[in-house]
C-alpha cells in the first residue's frame, strides 16, 4: 500500500555507517524513492568498505556523497541538513550512536546530523554483545531523550552466527517509521484519535462454519494507513483478513458483529473521528452449536434460521447524542442498485456527517479490487464524486475531506 502523498517530494537524508546491514539500506533508499522522496544519501568510510556510492546512486538517481574534505560537498550537506525533511541514519553502528551522542562531528554524516534541524531516526545494527553493553545503551539514551528515534534493533541471527538482538529493522518497518514521523509532523490529522473499522465480520453457526461477506479489508486497511500517514493516532478495530496490516495502528482484531461494535463503542469514547468502513455482518444465525453439526443431526435440519445483527453506526449515533464523540463519523454504503438513494438514506438514518457510496457491482470497485468508485455525500449533497482510482487515493480523499471537516 503506497503513499501517494505523503513521501512525495519530501527531502529525506539516509546516512548509512559501516555494517553488513548496509546492503538493506539500498533497498531502504529504493522505496523511499518509488514512493516519490528525494533521497540523498551519505556513505560512512567503513560503510564504503560494505557498499559503493554508485549503489545509491543508481536507486536515488541523485548524488550520493562520502567525504567532508570536499568544500562544495560540505557546503550542500549543511545545507542539505538545513533543508530536510527527515534524516534516517540506517544501519547505525554502535561507533556512530557513541560519536552522536558525544556530539562529534568528524565525518560528513556526524557533522550533517549537528547541521541538521529535522527529525532523527536511527536504526541500530551491531553484535549483541555490543548493543547489550552499557556504553551503547547509554549513548542510545542520550539520544532518546533528545528526541532521536531509535528504531530496533530486532532480535535474530546475527553476521557473527549468534542469535541475539543486534539485527537492522528491515525496510518496509522502517519506511512505516519514516511515514509515522512524517505523518506526525505535518499530517492533516496530527495527533487526533482515530478509530477505523475495517473487513468482513464472521457469524459462527458451529465452531466450523459460519455467515460472512465477500469484504477483504482492503479499503479500510487503505484508510488506516493514510490516517496513519495523516499523523493521526490510529485504532484498527478489524475483522478477519488475510490482508497485511499497516503498521503503527493500534490493532484490535475481532471476529463477530457483537465484538466489533464492543470494541468500536469503547474506542470512540474519546475519538475525534470514526471511519466506519468494515463490511459487518447483517445477519446471524439464530442458534449456535457448540459443536460440528452432523449432516445426521436431526434437530438442525436443513434450515438455517436467522436474526438481524446489531447495527454498530446506529449504537453510535445514541453515543454520540449523549457525549458528542466522535466528532465526526464517516460510514460506507455498499450497494448494488441506487446507490446515491440508498447512500444518502443511511446517511440520514445513522446520523453520519459522511457516507462514502459505492456501488460495488461497478467495474473495478467494491471488494477484493485495488481500485474503487466512490461517492462521498454529506446531509448537504454531492461532496466529491470520484472516478475510478486505487482504494488508497480514495483513502487520502477521504482523510483530506474529514480533515477539513474537523476544521
Ligand atoms: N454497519 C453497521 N452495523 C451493521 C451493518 C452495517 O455499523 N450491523 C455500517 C457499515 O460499516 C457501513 C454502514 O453501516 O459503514 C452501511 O452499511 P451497509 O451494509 O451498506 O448498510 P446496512 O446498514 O447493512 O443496510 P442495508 O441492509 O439496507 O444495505
Amino acid at each position: 500500500m503506497k503513499s501517494i502523498t505523503l513521501l512525495k517530494d519530501k527531502r529525506i537524508l539516509l546516512g548509512v555507517t559501516g555494517s553488513i546491514a548496509c546492503y538493506k539500506a539500498a533497498d531502504l533508499a529504493s522505496k523511499l524513492t518509488q514512493a516519490g522522496a528525494l533521497v540523498d544519501v551519505i556513505l560512512t568510510e567503513s560503510a564504503q568498505k560494505f557498499v559503493l556510492p554508485l549503489t545509491f546512486r543508481s536507486v536515488t538517481g541523485r548524488p550520493c556523497t562520502t567525504s567532508m574534505w570536499d568544500l562544495d560537498e560540505h557546503v550542500r550537506h549543511v545545507g542539505l541538513g538545513e533543508q530536510a525533511d527527515l534524516f534516517i541514519i540506517a544501519p547505525a553502528t554502535a561507533n556512530t550512536i557513541a560519536k552522536l551522542a558525544g556530539g562529534l562531528a568528524d565525518n560528513l554524516l556526524t557533522l550533517t546530523a549537528l547541521a541538521a534541524r529535522c527529525p532523527l531516526l536511527a536504526a541500530p545494527a551491531m553484535d549483541g554483545g555490543m548493543y547489550a553493553h552499557p556504553a551503547t545503551q547509554a549513548n542510545a539514551q542520550t539520544l532518546r531523550d533528545r528526541g532521536v528515534h531509535i528504531i530496533g534493533p530486532a532480535e535474530g541471527r546475527m553476521a557473527s552466527g549468534l542469535l541475539g538482538r543486534g539485527r537492522m529493522v528491515e525496510p518496509p518497518q522502517l519506511l512505516a517509521h519514516i511515514r509515522q514521523v512524517l505523518g506526525r509532523q505535518t499530517g492533516v490529522l496530527a495527533g487526533k484519535k482515530v478509530v477505523v473499522t475495517a473487513g468482513p465480520t464472521r457469524e459462527p453457526l458451529d465452531p466450523v462454519r459460519f455467515i460472512s461477506n465477500r469484504s477483504t479489508g482492503k479499503q479500510g486497511l487503505a484508510v488506516a494507513q493514510a490516517a496513519v500517514d495523516a499523523g493521526a493516532d490510529v485504532t484498527l478495530i478489524l475483522g478477519p483478513t488475510a490482508e497485511p496490516v499497516p503498521l503503527g495502528v493500534n490493532l484490535m482484531p475481532v471476529t463477530t458483529t457483537q465484538e466489533m461494535a464492543d470494541a468500536v463503542l469503547a474506542a470512540v469514547q474519546d475519538a475525534e473521528v470514526l471511519f466506519m468502513v468494515a463490511a459487518v455482518a447483517d445477519f446471524r444465525p439464530d442458534t449456535q452449536s457448540d459443536h460440528k453439526i452432523k449432516k445426521t443431526d436431526e434437530q438442525w435440519g436443513l434450515a438455517i434460521g436467522l436474526e438481524v445483527t446489531l447495527d454498530i453506526l446506529s449504537a453510535v449515533k445514541d453515543r454520540r447524542e449523549k457525549t458528542g464523540f466522535p466528532r465526526v463519523a464517516l460510514g460506507f454504503a455498499a450497494e448494488t442498485k441506487d446507490a446515491f438513494e440508498y447512500g444518502r438514506q443511511k446517511l440520514l438514518r445513522k446520523g453520519l456527517n459522511f457516507i462514502a457510496v459505492n456501488d460495488v457491482t461497478a467495474e473495478g470497485a467494491g471488494f477484493g479490487v485495488d481500485t474503487n468508485r466512490v461517492a462521498l455525500l454529506s446531509s448537504a449533497g454531492v461532496v466529491e464524486n470520484m472516478p475510478r482510482m486505487s482504494k488508497t487515493a480514495v483513502a487520502e480523499r477521504l482523510v483530506h475531506h474529514v480533515a477539513k471537516a474537523l476544521g
